[in-house]
């Protein structure tokens, strides 16, 4: 089942919230900056040890004080413009964080709009890469149950509902 609401990610109570980080997987600003403040320092800690992430990879970490068990972080592409495998390196994100979770057994995930921030993915061309992976990669792993789109403005809820509505209609 997804579910599309407007929300701070941080404050879901899930199995896994997935975290837009940066190839250092040392924090930074938008989701990742909120998620690591609302983990405390102990996420850093780990993320320390983890060696970096490739974008389009995924690396799981303990979630620490947020509500949350785990923290599912992948690196999204930067926009360049279309011509740089973007697509594929943003859908690689969702395919590889629900694999992490299913390969744990997790049911309720949730996901931000990955790159569509600082990365300056367009909203319009993600959301509907996002939603039809995140709901082809569902079937493949049997623990899933709950899988949340949180999106932390107006315009991104709505494009994410406008794309689930016409993924839905096919
Ligand atoms: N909960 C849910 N979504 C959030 C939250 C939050 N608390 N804070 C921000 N967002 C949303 C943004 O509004 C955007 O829709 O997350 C989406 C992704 O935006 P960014 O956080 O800027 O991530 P991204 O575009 O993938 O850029 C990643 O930004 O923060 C740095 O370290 C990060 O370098 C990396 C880059």
């Amino acid at each position: 089942m997804l579910n599309i609401l407007r929300g701070d990610i941080t404050a879901c109570e899930v199995d896994a919230i997935v975290n837009a980080a940066n190839n250092s997987l040392l924090g930074g600003g938008g989701v990742d900056g909120a998620i690591h403040r609302a983990a405390g320092p102990k996420l850093l800690e780990e993320c320390r040890t983890l060696g970096g992430c490739e974008t389009g990879q995924a690396k799981i970490t303990r979630g620490y004080d947020l509500p949350a068990k785990w923290v599912i972080h992948v690196v999204g592409p930067v926009w360049q413009g279309g011509g740089h495998n973007e697509e594929a390196l943003l859908a690689s994100c969702y395919k590889n964080a629900l694999r992490l979770a299913g390969e744990k057994g997790l049911s309720r995930i949730a996901f931000p709009s990955v790159s569509t921030g600082v990365y300056r993915f367009p909203l319009e061309l993600a959301a509907p890469i996002a939603l039809r992976t995140i709901l082809a990669e569902n079937k493949k792993w049997a623990s899933l149950e709950e899988l949340f789109m949180v999106c932390f403005n107006e315009a991104t809820e709505r494009a994410y509902k406008n794309a689930h509505v016409i993924l839905e209609g096919i």
